[in-house]
């Protein structure tokens, strides 16, 4: 890989290669997360009918939920380039100067990981989020001088796992924020009907529900349980995959009915190590409060109703910490 490709290439492609065949291309194709559909496909007809960049966008939420591909979409819509990175491999000034200058006029720029980008990268960022423009120093000490460089009008999409993460100057510069939720079960059971006919494999709606329900409210957990329960169908000889075939297979894959093997006592751990960083204030009867409403909302974190508690908790910082805990948790299976 030369210099050029380590910085434009998300990391997540490598690790996730397989999905990007099942990965819906247009928003019509793409299930769930309705809201945030019906409002991007306003801002995207408003943008392409003035013949505008569309304004930043940035996307947060719990990984797996399709942020990547929301971005790829996006693009797809507007019928323009999409450039993809992420924060930790633009390690330099000179190394986002590169992308910015080689965008085409209204192009998207997706950044995973953004909160990962180092303080030097972000402030260069935000000229060019605000003025399409970027000021940057050449040579050092007295010789040293700075030079504005005009940059073609285009569209950052940032994506976040953690957007208390996110300095607040960064934040505020993205015109359209959008928070994706866990997937509810029947629109995780489309998802695995429409990846399994992709695959080319029959499966039943028991089948589907029963991987559905194990997925974690995650399109990406659905589709990797599916592969696997399509191996055992596989080599079992069965025709489609039904409820029995793929309770069968998720049993021997140890996946119960909150998703991966022993999952609840891992966010629970995971849960207890990142709320241990915070809080260390109040007495010790408010902490105690404080730590058993914590773990109730654990098992909801692993659940796929997770977006409503965390609508409903008002501890919406907790959900913050589970999101941490969930992403560092994330290769679980
Ligand atoms: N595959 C992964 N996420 C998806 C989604 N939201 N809709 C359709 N297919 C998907």
């Amino acid at each position: 890989m030369n210099e050029q490709e380590r910085i434009i290439t998300g990391r997540e492609q490598d690790a996730d290669g397989w999905q990007y065949s099942l990965r819906p291309r247009r928003l019509a194709e793409y299930i769930g997360q309705n809201q945030v559909k019906q409002n991007m496909q306003v801002f995207i007809k408003a943008a392409a009918e003035r013949g505008e960049a569309l304004d930043h966008v940035l996307l947060f939420g719990p990984p797996g939920l399709g942020k990547t591909t929301l971005a790829n979409i996006i693009a797809n819509e507007l019928n323009v380039n999409i450039r993809i990175t992420s924060g930790p491999a633009i390690e330099r000034q000179g190394d986002l100067a590169a992308i910015l200058t080689n965008l085409g006029e209204n192009d998207v720029l997706f950044i995973d990981e953004i909160h990962r980008l180092s303080k030097t990268v972000e402030e260069i960022l935000y000229s060019a989020m605000e003025d399409f423009a970027l000021d940057i120093i050449i040579g050092k000490g007295p010789s040293a001088r700075s030079v504005r460089l005009d940059l073609p009008k285009f569209t950052l999409i940032g994506a976040t796992t953690r957007l208390g993460a996110i300095a607040a100057p960064l934040r505020d510069r993205f015109g359209v924020q959008c928070r994706l939720e866990f997937y509810k079960p029947d629109e995780l059971c489309f998802i695995i009907e429409r990846a399994a006919e992709i695959l080319g494999v029959a499966i039943e709606r028991e089948g589907a529900q029963a991987i559905a329900r194990r997925s974690r409210g995650t399109p990406r957990v659905a589709n990797r349980l599916l592969k696997r329960v399509r191996d055992f169908a596989q080599v079992a000889g069965a025709q489609s995959i039904t409820e029995q075939v793929a309770d069968e297979a998720l049993s021997r894959l140890e996946v119960d009915k909150y998703g991966p093997p022993h999952f609840a006592d891992h966010c629970k751990n995971l849960w207890r190590r990142a709320s241990g960083h915070r809080n260390h204030c109040g007495s010790r009867k408010r902490r105690k409060r404080y730590y058993r409403r914590r773990y109730r909302t654990v098992p909801y974190a692993a659940g796929a109703y997770s977006a409503y508690a965390a609508r409903t908790h008002s501890h919406t910082r907790n959900i913050q910490v589970s999101w941490c805990a969930l992403s560092e948790g994330g290769a679980l299976i």
